[in-house]
C-alpha cells in the first residue's frame, strides 16, 4: 500500500521521465496507487500511457471514479504472465474492455505486487530490461522501507 514517501518518489520519477513510453504498475489492488500515478502524470502534463498488471478486485469502480478521464490499460495478469505477454506484443483486451497494445520499452515502473524477495527481484529484473534510461524504479517492499532502485 502507499505511504507518505511514495507520492514524492512517484513525483520525482514522473518529473524526470526519459521518454513518452508507457509507465508500468505492478500491482494495483483497489486502484489507490493507480489513481495517484495517473494524477501525477496529469499534473506533470505527461501523456505517457499507464499500463497495469492487476488482479481486478475493486479496481474497476475506484479507477473509473477517480481517473475516468484517463483510464489506464489494466490487464488481468500476474506479473510473470504480464511480462510474457508484453514480450510477445500484439493487442489484448484490458479490464475496461478496450484494446491495449503490448510491447516495447517502458519509461518508469512501480513494483508493488508479490512482496517475496524472489518475486520482487524477478519483477525488478524484468522491468530493468525494459526501462531504457530512467534511473528510478519504485519498489514497494514493507511500509517505511520502500526503495527507489537504480539499475
Ligand atoms: C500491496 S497490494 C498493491 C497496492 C497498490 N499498489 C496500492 O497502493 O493501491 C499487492 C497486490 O499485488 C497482488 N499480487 C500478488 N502477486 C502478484 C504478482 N505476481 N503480480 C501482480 N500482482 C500480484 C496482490 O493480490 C495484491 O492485490
Amino acid at each position: 500500500m502507499l505511504h507518505h514517501g511514495h507520492r514524492q518518489r512517484i513525483d520525482l520519477a514522473v518529473g524526470r521521465l526519459p521518454s513518452g513510453d508507457p509507465v508500468l504498475e505492478i500491482d494495483a489492488f483497489c486502484g489507490l496507487s493507480t489513481n495517484v500515478i495517473t494524477d501525477v502524470l496529469r499534473r506533470h502534463g505527461r501523456p505517457n500511457r499507464l499500463v497495469v498488471s492487476t488482479d481486478p478486485w475493486q479496481f474497476d469502480r475506484n479507477v473509473r471514479f477517480w481517473s475516468g478521464d484517463r483510464l489506464p490499460n489494466a490487464l488481468e495478469l500476474a506479473s510473470n504472465d504480464f511480462f510474457a505477454a508484453w514480450r510477445l506484443g500484439g493487442m489484448r483486451t484490458d479490464v475496461f474492455g478496450r484494446e491495449a497494445e503490448l510491447g516495447g520499452p517502458l519509461a518508469f515502473a512501480s513494483i508493488d505486487g508479490d512482496h517475496s524477495n524472489e518475486q520482487a527481484l524477478f519483477d525488478f529484473h524484468n522491468v530493468d530490461g525494459l526501462v531504457a534510461a530512467n534511473p528510478h524504479h519504485l519498489v514497494g517492499k514493507v511500509p517505511g522501507r520502500t526503495a527507489t532502485m537504480s539499475p
